[in-house]
């Protein structure tokens, strides 16, 4: 494409945006489980943009704590303050966390990434003050997103958001990740067997690397490369008994899962069902924790982890200047008060009659008769929707017809926000969808929006 016709079709500006190929609207206002553009036109966000959006746009309480903070106190630099909101919502956190979390510490960030390479890091450095200093490895899944930065990428396994940067990585092994729809071992038993199988392949690298393995960083549930793929029954059980046997710290990633969107506080709870739960040593999150009203990670580390630094060496050797900036920490504490009295994670319970998690689950199911689509997957308000050119041997479209792509284009002409990725089958090839909307979304909200989903499918199928 040459310079004038990308300029001609206004798609560049001064801001560097995303792709070069298609245009943005322009976002000017929202509003409860809506987003409108400068040209009035109304969008439902059935992905929570990425995600993100869970308690709603525009609530009027979340801004008024920010602006509130910022008129008492914008920014301290964390090596010379801590801040009351700091100190207060990192509590509240930690209960919200759980009982395991009990003594433990948080530390804030701007986002998804930053939390992931200084949870990497607390691993790494946890494992020297406990004077395993040869424990350097964090060994990750294949079809996994942690993040952006480099730390990050190096331990996802996504293909395409890797490929190019690969160079400039510094990688450890990853294992393979059960995706019971196209399951590899033909299981019969919902996939516990091959869960095992898989749970297998982390101890043989754990041993291969021979006392050199620091942490094991994994999704609960797969969320952007695989499109809410939950875990077989007894998978993350034994994954955590493996770590736990073999000296590997466990970092939960729930920048996507956490904070409520499955229907539980965080998604490791939903394995507490099984005989032994799993409780991670770190647990991060971010996205749903400010819901996109301001840039906020949190690194959630357990009392063992952090007593190892305070009483070893006394310094976390990682900083960002903008660590626990006040008004994002303000922003956090007050969604996390929102959550509580909206009771907006039993909202987001799909297993519960009568909640709009139940509600969206039930209204994708009904998706299943279109000849394009193979599976709908997920839990609570987190849900992928999966295409393929053939049901019957579940064959991928060809991946340059961009057929997800295709689906959101047309959702978004009908006034509707989803989250198209490809590469779900092999990094390459796979088109699904995610469903994330905000948990305050209504019934008529619900059908509206799948109606939308079901002719944008037919649209891009024909
Ligand atoms: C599971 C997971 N981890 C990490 C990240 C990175 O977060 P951020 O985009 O806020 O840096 C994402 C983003 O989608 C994610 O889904």
């Amino acid at each position: 494409m040459t310079e004038s016709t990308i300029a001609r079709q206004n798609l560049r500006g001064p801001a560097l945006r995303r792709s070069f190929r298609k245009p943005y609207p322009l976002a000017v206002r929202g509003d409860g489980v809506y987003v409108w553009d400068a040209e009035r036109k109304r969008y439902l966000d059935f992905s929570g943009s990425a995600a993100v959006n869970f308690i709603g746009h525009g609530v009027h309480e979340i801004v008024d704590a920010m602006a509130e903070q910022a008129r008492q106190l914008e920014f301290v630099h964390t090596s010379q303050f801590t801040t009351p909101v700091a100190e207060e919502f990192a509590q509240e956190l930690l209960d919200f966390a759980g009982q395991h979390f009990t003594g433990g510490a948080v530390y804030f960030t701007s986002g998804g990434s930053e939390s992931i390479e200084t949870a990497l890091k607390l691993a790494r450095q946890y494992q020297v003050e406990v004077g395993e200093k040869n424990r350097h490895q964090i060994l990750s899944r294949n079809q996994s997103y942690h993040g952006a930065t480099l730390g990050a990428l190096a331990v996802s396994g996504n293909r395409k958001r890797r490929e190019i940067y690969l160079p400039m990585v510094r990688e450890f092994e990853h294992v393979g990740m059960p995706y019971c729809y196209r399951c590899a071992f033909d299981c019969t038993d919902s996939c516990y067997n091959c869960g095992q199988q898989y749970a297998a392949e982390l101890e043989h690298a754990i041993e291969a690397a021979k006392g050199s393995v620091a942490g094991f960083i994994f999704e609960p549930m797969s969320g952007a490369t695989l499109g809410a793929v939950t875990p077989p029954p007894g998978y993350l059980a034994a994954v955590a008994d493996i770590c736990r046997r073999n000296g590997v710290l466990l970092i939960a990633d729930e920048v996507m899962t956490g904070m409520g969107r499955t229907g539980r506080n965080f998604a490791v709870e939903h394995s507490r069902v099984e005989s032994s739960a799993v409780t991670p040593d770190i647990l991060v999150a971010a996205k749903g924790l400010s819901s996109g009203y301001a840039p906020l990670g949190a690194v959630i580390a357990s009392r063992k982890v952090v007593h190892a630094i305070a009483g070893g060496s006394g310094a976390f050797l990682h900083g960002f200047t903008y660590n626990a900036h006040p008004i994002s920490v303000a922003a956090g504490r007050a969604v996390l008060r929102r959550i509580r009295s909206q009771k907006l994670v039993q909202a987001a319970d799909s297993s519960i009659e009568g909640t709009a998690g139940s509600a969206l689950r039930v209204a994708l199911e009904s998706l299943r008769n279109l000849d394009a689509v193979g599976d709908v997957r997920g839990l609570g308000l987190l849900w992928g929707v999966e295409f393929v050119a053939d049901k019957k041997t579940k064959t991928p479209f060809p991946p340059a017809e961009n057929f997800a792509g295709r689906v959101g284009q047309a959702c978004q002409r009908r006034g509707l926000l989803v989250y198209p990725m490809q590469g779900c089958v092999d990094g390459t090839a796979g088109d699904h969808l995610l469903i994330a909307p905000p948990a305050v979304i209504t019934f008529d909200e619900i059908h509206w929006g799948v109606e939308q989903l079901r002719n944008a499918i037919i649209e891009a199928t024909s």
